[in-house]
C-alpha cells in the first residue's frame, strides 16, 4: 500500500510518558528459543511487529506452537531442541534480516530442507557473510547470484556439522548468532571472533535457556546441546531503537520533557545515549532493573542545546540501527558532526546513507554522504516542508517524522511501514503532538 503521511510541524514542547515498546531484537530470539525448548514459554512485551511475526509464523512452520494470548503476550510450545521439523510450505522471511539470518544457522544442522523467501529489499541484501561460516561447518545451503541472495534453499544436513573458529570480518550480531546456533548442534566447539562486540541477546537469551555460553573479549564459544532448559517467562525490555526518535524529538524540541519507560539499556546498545550526551542531550536513567538477564530503565529527556560530534567504527554496532535518529538530531546541533565506520549502513533495509543524504536534505541541504559515512552540517532551526520517501525503510520514515515534527513539517512516501518495528509510532507522535 502507498500511503502519503503528513506530518505536521508540533510548535510545541513535547510532554509526558511514554510506553516503549518491546525489543524487535529480542522478541524475535524469545520466540525463536521458545520453539526450541521442552516446556511451554509465556513470553510478555512480545513487540507484535512485522517482523517479529514473520519469525513467529516461521518457527510455526517449523512445528511449534505460537499461541497468542493478546497483542503482546504469547506462549510458544516447541518439541525441544531437536525437535523442528520439516517445513510443509516456504519459509517467509519478510523483511527481516534477523529471521532470515538466524534460522538458516539453526536450519543449516538439520536433516530436512527448508526453502526461504522474503520481499523485494530483503531479496537484495547479502547473505553470503551468513551463508559462508554454516559452509564451513558442513552446511549446504544454496541461494542466488552465486549464493549471496534469497531465494535461499538449505539442503538436509548429510552429516553432523563440524563446530569452528570463525573470524567474521563484520561485527554483526546476525552472523555472530547464526554460527552459535548452528554450533548447538555441531560437533566441537564453535567460536565466533568480532572486530568489536555487537548486541549480545543472543548470547544473555541462550543462558537463560541453561545453555552455556563463554565469552572474552570479542570472542564467544558455545559447546554442542542436549536441551533448552525453558524459562518459565521471557519480559521482553522495551526497545532503545524505538525508544532513540523519542529521545531526538525531546531533545531538538524546545520545552520538551519525556519519560521514557521500560526501555532496554544493555551497553552493546546504548551507543545512542553516548553519543547524544556527547552532544549535550539532557538524558537521565532512573529506576534501573533487571530482567530475564538485560538491563532496562527509565529514561528522561529534557530538551537541550546540542552540538556536533564525531564518532566512527568502534562504537558503530552500539547504535548501529540508530544512525538516522541521529543525523536528525545532529541537522538541529551546532556544529559539523562527523560519522565515519558507517558503511554497513550500506545493506540495511535499504541504503541508509543514500536515503539520508537524498532525503533529509529535501528538508535542509546540510549532509554530504561519504563512502563509509556522513558530515553533517549542524545549525538547521529553521528547516523547510518537503515531500520525502521512506524507501519502505521503517527507519528512514520514523526518523523524517521526527525531522518533520521539529521542523516545518514533512509528507512521507510509502510511510506504513513503520509496522516493521513500531506499529503505534504515528499514534504516539500523534498524542504528544495534541
Ligand atoms: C540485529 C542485528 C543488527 C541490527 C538489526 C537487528 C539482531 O544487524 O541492525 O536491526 O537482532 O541481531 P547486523 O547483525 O547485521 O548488524
Amino acid at each position: 500500500m502507498d500511503i502519503v503521511r503528513e506530518i505536521k510541524a508540533v510548535g510545541h514542547g513535547l510532554q509526558g510518558e511514554i510506553q516503549i515498546p518491546g525489543d524487535k531484537s529480542i522478541s524475535h530470539r524469545s520466540v525463536m528459543f521458545a520453539g526450541l525448548a521442552d516446556q511451554p514459554v509465556h513470553i510478555t512485551n512480545f513487540l507484535p511487529s512485522a517482523d517479529c511475526l514473520s519469525t513467529a509464523a516461521c518457527m510455526e512452520k517449523l512445528g511449534a506452537s505460537v499461541q497468542r494470548l493478546n497483542d503482546t503476550e504469547l506462549v510458544v510450545t516447541g518439541h525441544g531442541l531437536h525437535g523442528l521439523q520439516e517445513p510443509a510450505g516456504i519459509l517467509d522471511a519478510g523483511n527481516s534480516g534477523t529471521t532470515l539470518r538466524l534460522m538458516m544457522g539453526m536450519l543449516a544442522p538439520q536433516p530436512f530442507m527448508s526453502v526461504f523467501t522474503g520481499d523485494a529489499s530483503l531479496s537484495r541484501r547479502p547473505m553470503g557473510r551468513v551463508i559462508k561460516p554454516l559452509e564451513l561447518m558442513g552446511g549446504q545451503l544454496v541461494g542466488r547470484g552465486g549464493n549471496r541472495f534469497l531465494p535461499i534453499t538449505v539442503l538436509p544436513a548429510k552429516k553432523r556439522l563440524q563446530g569452528i573458529r570463525y573470524e567474521s570480518p563484520v561485527a554483526s550480531a546476525q552472523v555472530k548468532s547464526a554460527v552459535l546456533l548452528a554450533g548447538l548442534f555441531s560437533e566441537g566447539r564453535t567460536t565466533v571472533v568480532e572486530p568489536y562486540t555487537s548486541r549480545d541477546h543472543t548470547e544473555r537469551m541462550l543462558a537463560g535457556f541453561g545453555i552455556p555460553v563463554e565469552r572474552e573479549g570479542t570472542s564467544v564459544s558455545v559447546l554442542p546441546a542436549e536441551r533448552f532448559a525453558a524459562p518459565e517467562e521471557i519480559r521482553v525490555p522495551g526497545d532503545i531503537s524505538s525508544a532513540a526518535y523519542w529521545l531526538v524529538a525531546a531533545s531538538i524540541i524546545e520545552g520538551s520533557e519525556l519519560l521514557l519507560k521500560n526501555v532496554g539499556i544493555n551497553p552493546t546498545r546504548t551507543g545512542i545515549l553516548d553519543v547524544l550526551q556527547a552532544m549535550g542531550a539532557d538524558i537521565t536513567c532512573r529506576q534501573e532493573r533487571e530482567s530475564g538477564g538485560e538491563k532496562t530503565a527509565d529514561l528522561l529527556v529534557r530538551s537541550a542545546k546540542l552540538h556536533g560530534t564525531s564518532f566512527g567504527a568502534e562504537i558503530m554496532p552500539r547504535l548501529i540501527d540508530e544512525i538516522p535518529a541521529i543525523a536528525v538530531a545532529a541537522m538541529f546541533a551546532e556544529g559539523d558532526t562527523v560519522i565515519t565506520g558507517a558503511g554497513e549502513l550500506r545493506v540495511k533495509e535499504t541504503d541508509r546513507l543514500q536515503a539520508i543524504t537524498d532525503q533529509f536534505n529535501k528538508l535542509a541541504d546540510c549532509i554530504e554522504g561519504q563512502a563509509d559515512g556522513l558530515v553533517i552540517h549542524g545549525g538547521k532551526k529553521e528547516l523547510r516542508k518537503a515531500q520525502c520517501f521512506s524507501y519502505d525503510d521503517h527507519r528512514i520514515a520514523m526518523s523524517l517524522a521526527v525531522a518533520g515534527a521539529a521542523g516545518a513539517g514533512v509528507s512521507i512516501e510509502r510511510a506504513d511501514c513503520v509496522n516493521i518495528s513500531y506499529p503505534s509510532f504515528y499514534e504516539t507522535l500523534g498524542d504528544l503532538a495534541k
